[in-house]
């Protein structure tokens, strides 16, 4: 349905190697806000390597700093100490510019609050990293619809996000975040706002957009319906890694199971 190659590719920039290492390894990451009294250690200490070839799920209580992580990872959060290696490439010592280049070129984000740009269609929305990459616009507007579509917005194109539900936010969201079918994907809640039949198309579109052997998932969940879609499920809790299960997911498990 949709290809694991190519829309945009030639021009997209900055695409370093697999090569041998983990696609994503944190080593003795921390991540704090504010000072003294005020201070919130959000990541303590925090080592941990993700291979390439797997979706894996982030779990654990509100607040225990799984947002904070996933940020650290694409780029959109300095860590307090530690280092952030991310295909291969070392984030901690990358300047401001190429940094905004690399995730640009690299990085897929679904927020947990959606970030839509309200002034921008649905499928506007969707095309902007393909926009971005310089990816002509009747193209990048093709690619936004058909990946629109495959989430069951096809007809729902020209409408902004005022005037979409919230799950329909998400969904554009996430053909936002597919749509330059980046290396790395980093999903927050990305079905909370949506029914089962919806998660689950959501779940397996990215299975099959992004869970490739050069590209890694990541999604943070509450919701257990998604856990059959998962590689791995890393557990966290107060700012920890409590836990890492490995479960080769299908993404054709019964939800709920
Ligand atoms: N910008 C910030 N300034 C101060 N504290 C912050 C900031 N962002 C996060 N925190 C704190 O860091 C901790 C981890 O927050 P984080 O958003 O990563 O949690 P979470 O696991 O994603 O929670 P949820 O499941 O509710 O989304 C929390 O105590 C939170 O209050
Ligand atoms: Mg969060």
């Amino acid at each position: 349905m949709i290809p694991a190659s190519n829309a945009g590719a030639a021009t997209l920039s900055f695409r370093p190697g697999s090569g041998p290492g983990p696609a994503v390894r944190l080593s003795g990451v921390s991540k704090e806000f504010g000072a003294d009294a005020t201070k919130t250690v959000a990541l303590a200490d925090v080592s941990l390597d993700l291979p390439y070839g797997e979706l894996v799920l982030l779990v654990g209580p509100s607040g225990c700093g799984k947002t904070t992580l996933i940020s650290v990872v694409a780029g959109l959060l300095d860590a307090t100490r530690g280092e952030v290696e991310v295909l291969g490439e070392n984030l901690t010592r990358m300047g401001g510019g190429r940094k905004v280049r690399f995730r640009g070129d690299n990085i897929g984000f679904v927020f947990q609050q959606y970030n839509l740009l309200p002034a921008l269609t649905a499928v506007e929305n969707a095309c902007v990293p393909l926009l971005i990459a310089g990816v002509p616009r009747a193209k990048a507007v093709a690619k936004a619809a058909e990946l629109l579509t495959a989430v069951g917005l096809g007809a729902r194109l020209k409408s902004y996000p005022s005037q979409l539900s919230g799950g329909q936010q998400q969904r554009v969201a996430i053909a936002r975040a597919l749509v330059h079918e980046p290396r790395l994907l980093v999903c927050d809640e990305p079905t909370a706002a949506l029914d089962a039949a919806s998660g689950r198309t959501v779940m397996g579109l990215i299975r099959e957009v992004a869970v490739q052997p050069d590209r890694a998932v990541i999604v943070v969940t509450h919701d257990s319906r998604v856990y059959d879609f998962g590689d791995r499920i890393v557990k966290m809790a107060d700012g920890k890694i409590e836990g890492v299960e490995a479960k080769n997911g299908t993404g054709f498990g019964e939800p709920g199971a």
